[in-house]
């Protein structure tokens, strides 16, 4: 299946293969899978890698339902220490890259794991997430959505840092916790967007957690021409028809050179 491994050294010109140029630059429906990877050049850790998030901390204490509700405390801090930290960050050369390669292609979707916004902070308009987004906040009961604002004026005003709503609920933020379905809408729309791409780009993600790492997978089983980008090996690698081993925030501007020189339509 597999076109080449290739490192990027050397000019990504001379590296792409003749197949992987004609299917890039004749692709019209363009499909971009992300996760923690891409945000690494922003400052924001990943989750299984050396420094990892999970490496550090326990999902089964913190990003699962039963937690937040034995320990709101607890997990509530620890989010919003996280909301804190990714607030502050900002989008890195691969985020603007996919931002720019959104005009060249008559359809351009891209799909995150990623809950940091940094996709839209780039400017990409065409994001579905799969995993929520840490600055939403919402009321278990109720349903009521609050900002980060509304959230910290909440949190800040309480002794006990238990964010309650009006109506006695806990606010929880609008993420998805181990356990947890994914939200349908965006689901059904990944699926749909991956049996219909040309083109499908798998970029900074371990490939571990499903039903995200399912999604390359329908795409390469309905003809698209897939991609990683990645440093690392992932269990997508060998399945993929070219892998791009190396830092996003280095590839995505070169490939990005490539398409805007080459595009043929
Ligand atoms: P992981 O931490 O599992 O994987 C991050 C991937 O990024 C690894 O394959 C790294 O090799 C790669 N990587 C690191 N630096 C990179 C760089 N500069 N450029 C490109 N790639 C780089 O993160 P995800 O695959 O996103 O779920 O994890 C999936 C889900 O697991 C997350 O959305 C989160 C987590 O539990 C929830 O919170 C629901």
């Amino acid at each position: 299946m597999m076109d080449s491994s290739i490192g990027l050294r050397s000019n990504l010109t001379e590296l792409l293969t003749s197949i992987a140029k004609e299917r890039i630059y004749s692709s019209r429906k363009v499909v971009i899978l992300t996760g923690a990877g891409i945000s690494a050049e922003s400052g924001i850790p990943t989750f299984r890698d050396k420094d990892g998030i999970w490496t550090k901390f326990s999902p089964e204490e913190l990003a699962n339902f039963d937690a937040f509700y034995k320990n709101t405390k607890i997990v509530s801090e620890w989010y919003k220490k996280r909301r804190d930290i990714i607030e502050k960050k900002h989008p890195n050369p691969g985020h603007f890259a996919l931002k720019e390669m959104e005009q060249l292609f008559p359809s351009f979707h891209i799909i995150t794991q990623n809950i940091d916004g940094l996709h839209q902070k780039a400017g990409s308009e065409k994001v579905i997430e799969l995993h929520g987004n840490i600055m939403r906040n919402y009321c278990i009961n109720c349903k009521k959505e609050y900002t980060t604002d509304e959230f910290d004026e909440i949190y800040n005003h309480t002794d006990t840092h238990i964010p309650m709503c009006d109506c006695d609920g806990l606010i929880r933020p609008d993420v998805v916790w181990f356990g947890e379905q994914l939200p349908q809408d965006a689901l059904e729309t990944a699926f749909q967007l991956a049996e219909e791409a040309d083109l499908f780009l798998t970029i900074g993600t371990s490939a571990y957690v499903r039903p995200a790492s399912d999604i390359p997978i329908v795409a390469l089983q309905n003809g698209a021409y897939v991609i990683e980008v990645n440093p690392a090996k992932t269990g997508l690698t060998n399945f993929t028809h070219l892998n791009l081993l190396g830092k996003s925030g280095e590839i995505l501007p070169k490939l990005l050179e490539e398409i805007k020189l080459n595009l043929n339509h």
